[in-house]
Order: C-alpha cells, then structure tokens, then sequence
C-alpha cells in the first residue's frame, strides 16, 4: 500500500499513529542535526522531521540526498508540532520518519514549484506538468471540475439532454476564421471544426429533443487575448417553445445556482439593460457595473458657447468622478490626457472640471464657460464639492468607447473593480444587423440565425437600407463585472425569415443553399419555435474565482501566439502525410 493517508489529512486528534504517506519533496531544511521536509500532493502539505537524535544515521543520510521534486514513500509516527503553523491544515503535526522509499528521482526543477513562483509564464506553460503541480494552478482545475459537475446537475435536474455533436464539420460563422482539416478520403475537401454547435443544436430542436446541453470544445481562430483561446468551452444550451423571458429565468437560474454552489454566493439581482442604454451610459455593450460614473450627455450645456470643439462634435459627454478633485494636480491631468490620447484609445483631447472642497470650480474650458455654466454641467452629473468631472466629445460611437476606457481605468486606479464582488446584468435588446464600413456590407450582429424582434420583422421585409440598420434582435448577453459570460437569441425557425437574413448578410441564394441549405431544409419539416445561449465556460470559471485570465483555468492552454508550448504545436508534418492528404507542397518549400 502507498499511503494510508494523504498529504493534506493529518490532524492532531491524528498524533500517535503510524502512518504511510506518498508524494513530493517540496521543500527542505537542514539545520545540520534536524532535518524538515515539506511533502505534498494534491491534497496538501504534511512536514516530515529527521533528527540526529532520533532518526537511524543511515534514513538520515538518504533524507539529506533528496532533491526537489523526488517522488517519496515514508512511514512514520505522527507527532505535535513543537512550532505550529496555522496556514495549513495539517501545521499543527509531523511525521517522524522511521522509513523512507525512494519511489522516482526528479531533475531539478527550472522553476519553483511553490504557491509563489520564479518561473515566466512561457517556461511554466512548456513545463505544464510542472506548473500544475503548484497549489494555486491545480486549485483552479478542481474548481472547474466542480462547476462542470455542478452545471450537468442543474441542467439534467431541469429536464435538459447532454447530446455530443461532431467536431469535423462545415463553416459554422460566429464571426471568427475556422480552424480547417483535410479529408484525405475526399481529396480537394475540407472539414471545419466548430466555432459553436449552433447548427446542431437548432436542428436537435426540429428532432424534438426540446431541451439540449452541451459541455463542449469550440474552436476559434482569432486574435488571442487574456480572455480568449483558439480552443476553448462552453456551456451550450437550446430550448423549444420558448422566448427570450423563459431563457432569462433559467439561465438567471443556473447562474445564481453554480455560484451558491462552488462559491457560496448569494448573487444579488440580475438587473436589465438594453443595448442601447448600455451604450449611452457607459459605452460598452458589456458594462462593469461594480461601480457608478454613469455617462451624461451635454449637448445641451456643451454647444453654443463658442467652444469649436465641442460645436462641431456630434456627442459631448462626461463622467463625474467621485472625491478626486483634490488629488489630480496639473501635472496628473496632462499625463491622463497623454494617457488617452494614445493611439490604443485615440482621443484628441480631454476637458475636465474640478468642483473644489471650498466651492470653487476651475477648469480647462474656462475660457468659453462661465461659472455659471459650469455649474449647470455640475448639477446635470449632480456632482459634489471635491468630484472632478471628465468630458470627450466627438463621433458617438468613437467617443463612447474612449470614454469607457476612461471609465474603467479611474475605476482601476480607486480600486473600485473588487474581484469578489459580483455584480450580474443581463443586457438586451442588440441590433440585429451591424454595418461594416470596411467591407461594406452588413454582420449579424449576434450570428445569422438570430430572429429580428417579432414587431421587427414586417419592417425587415419591406424596409430601406437605413431601417435595416435599426432592426432589433431577440439577442442576450450575460454580463457579470464587464465580462461577457455568455451570449444566445431566439433563433428564426422560419425558411422565408432565414432566406431573407442571408440576403441581407450579402449571401447569394446559391451561397446560402450551398451552406446552410441543410438548416434550411430542416426549417420546413415543422421547426419549433425555439432558442438558446451559450455561457463561455473558462470565462464563467475565472470570473467566479475572481481572476481575469482564462488560460488559468485550462489544463493545456496555449500562448499568444496560439501554440502549445509543452507539445510544440502547430508542426510541420511528413511530405508523406501531405501527399495523403493530396495537399500542395509548394507552400511549405516557399516558407523554408
Ligand atoms: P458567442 O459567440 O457569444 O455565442 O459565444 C458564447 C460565449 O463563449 C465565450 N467565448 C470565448 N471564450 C474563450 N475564448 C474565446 N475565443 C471565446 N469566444 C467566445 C464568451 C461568449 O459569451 N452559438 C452562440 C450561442 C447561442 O447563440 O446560443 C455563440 O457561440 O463568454
């Protein structure tokens, strides 16, 4: 037998006992005539003494050869500690070792394998295996396992399926590129791995299944960020006989459940938005509302009184920010405008307002508003004595998103963003359509198969070019602390609806037939009406545990260029494979 016990389950109601324990040698020190040893596994961390008093000379020589990381099998007594550490579980007792078995030997590790750590982030993800054996990393892994444990229990208890769909399938848009795989039994083809299983799930619903769930790989190729991955999980979910009220309560419902459930958190309520609003009052469709500093417009108080700027811009707004007024010297204030001027956020300049402590008001556009005016603007934010106002103007959407970053880095810098503060939002209502200026034509704002608003679609049918642009959709994201958890649509079940959608997206019907015929085709066997979402399952983990990156919260990430470090992925394959797979080789001789 390994071990009677594990690392992490010896108390002192344990001191007395004889006892096997296995695992790794985390730490060592040799103090000369008394050894310690820190012993882990996933369990945690139990000490093992040696002493030259009490230890066999012979076991006390083989304990100093240890090295980190050595895979070790000891017998020995448990006793109380005579110096306790109350971090740890088990830092009220150690084990006097009487027996020691090497079980494997370990190199030096190129990083240390503690709960802080030395290594960079490339090396940890080339030596994975090592970077998981770390408390923090392998934590993150368990907890994942409980939040999937746990979704499958709320969805089955709520009467949906777990259906598997394929992964060598056709494009599906979700507005990235597809990750391609050649068939070699179909030479010249292509299979595109899923960007979601959109399409199946829609056609599981005109198979009747009503209530489908998946824990299911996606695959991306898009720029990667902390928040994203070429491959990554969802939680993905469609229901028959629905609108978007009955997806909301149940979604609301597994939220609120999976974090009771991992975390034991009462969410507070779901508040809702519409795009709209959320777009005029922070500029984001996925606004952090741990915190206020809601956007006013000031058009009205802004235009008229001689400023250019602010005359020829189509928005002027501003946010108020609480109790800073006294802290932004001059010098702050240049290098916050430098700050945003930078080409990331591109804003031409920045107006602010101080509403000092005794009353007084100064400004940067003293020179075109009166105090009087000023303090107007003042009342419209309802600002106190000791806030600052900010202002941008410009283009709307141009100066909504500037002011957003804005928004957020002042909540950064006055710690106002808590991690462990959750604050959900469902927002509503999106554009059906989006229009790209670049390739001149429209997106889907969600994906192609999002049904406009019911009252949306006679307007859809008949409307001009500008009334495509103000067409709503029955499309939801779920926001909790500025991120998007997860995002679905009532979808259109209709053949004529789908037909029309694609055109508008600037499909021809043989494109649309060719692609998506399939659906198409389904459509017009008795499709329920029906609906979905889908959550982004490592996002939905790392918000819960209070972190912002996802790869913590994946076994076998990959890096910013989307390789996987450990594996050394993507790689060249044989000519031979290539020629099976009837693909050109001269690509490869041009890259060489
Ligand atoms: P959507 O594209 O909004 O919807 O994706 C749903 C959720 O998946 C997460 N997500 C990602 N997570 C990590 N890395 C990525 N590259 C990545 N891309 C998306 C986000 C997002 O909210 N088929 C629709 C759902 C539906 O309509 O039912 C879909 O995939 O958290």
């Amino acid at each position: 037998m390994y071990r009677t016990h594990n690392c992490g389950e010896l108390r002192i109601s344990d001191v007395g006992k004889t006892v096997t324990l296995s695992g790794w040698v985390q730490k060592t020190r040799d103090k000369g005539f008394m050894m310690w040893i820190d012993l882990r596994d996933r369990y945690g961390i139990t000490q093992l003494i040696f002493s030259e008093e009490q230890t066999d000379k012979n076991l006390f020589e083989k304990a100093r050869g240890l090295g980190r990381e050595f895979v070790i099998q000891v017998t020995g007594s448990v006793i109380e500690r005579a110096s306790k550490n109350d971090k740890i579980p088990t830092g009220g007792v150690e084990i006097e070792v009487s027996e020691l078995n090497i079980l494997n030997e370990s190199k030096l590790p190129p990083f240390t394998i503690e709960n802080e750590t030395d290594g960079g982030e490339e090396l940890r993800m080339k030596y994975r295996y090592l970077d998981l054996r770390r408390t923090p990393v392998q934590s993150n892994i368990i907890f994942r396992s409980k939040v999937a444990i746990e979704t499958r229990k709320y969805l089955s208890e709520h009467g949906f399926i777990e259906v598997e769909t394929p992964n060598l399938i056709k494009s599906t848009p979700e507005g990235a590129r597809d990750f391609i795989v050649p068939s070699r039994m179909n030479p010249g083809q292509f299979y595109a791995l899923p960007q979601s299983p959109q399409t199946f799930k829609q056609i599981l619903m005109v198979s009747g299944l009503d209530k489908y769930f998946q824990i299911v790989k996606c695959f991306r190729d898009e720029d990667l960020r902390a928040d994203r991955q070429p491959e990554f999980t969802q939680i993905d979910c469609e229901m028959s006989f629905v609108e978007q009220e009955d997806i909301l309560q149940t979604f609301e419902g597994l939220t609120r459940y999976l974090f009771k459930a991992a975390r034991g958190i009462d969410l507070p309520a779901f508040p809702r938005m519409t795009y709209d609003e959320a777009m005029s009052l922070y500029g984001s469709d996925k606004p952090d509302t741990r915190f206020g500093m809601q956007f006013v417009e000031l058009n009205d108080l802004g235009k008229g009184k001689g400023f250019g700027v602010f005359d020829n811009a189509e928005l002027v707004v501003g946010i108020c920010v609480d109790g800073i007024a006294a802290q932004y010297s001059n010098k702050d204030i240049k290098k916050l405008t430098e700050w945003i001027q930078r080409p990331q956020i591109g804003a031409k300049g920045l107006v602010y307002v101080k509403i000092n402590e005794d009353g007084s008001i100064k400004s940067s556009v003293g020179k075109f508003f009166n105090e009087e005016d000023l303090r107007a603007w003042a009342d419209k934010f309802n600002a106190k004595p000791g806030d600052m106002l900010f202002v941008l103007s410009g283009e709307t959407d141009k100066t909504r998103k500037q002011l957003n970053e804005l928004r957020l880095e002042m909540g950064r810098r006055l710690g106002l963003m808590d991690p462990n503060e959750f604050k959900p939002l469902w927002v509503l209502d999106f554009p059906l359509l989006e229009w790209d200026e670049e390739s001149e034509r429209f997106h889907a704002m969600h994906h192609p198969f999002t049904s406009p608003k019911k009252q949306d679609i006679p307007r859809m049918l008949n409307g001009d070019f500008e009334t495509m642009k103000s067409l709503r959709a029955d499309a939801y994201d779920l926001v909790i602390n500025g991120a998007e958890i997860g995002g679905g649509s009532i979808r259109i079940h209709d053949r004529a609806l789908q037909e029309k959608n694609f055109k508008l997206l600037g499909f021809t019907q043989e494109e649309a037939e060719e692609q998506f015929g399939f659906l198409m085709g389904a459509f017009e066997y008795g499709a329920p009406p029906h609906g979905g979402i889908a959550f982004g399952f490592d996002r939905l983990c790392a918000i819960m545990s209070g972190q912002q990156s996802i790869r913590d919260f994946i076994a076998f990430p990959k890096n910013n260029q989307g390789r996987d470090m450990m594996i050394d992925a993507p790689a060249r394959i044989a000519p031979e494979q290539l020629d099976e797979l009837n693909l050109d080789l001269k690509i490869l001789e041009e890259v060489e």
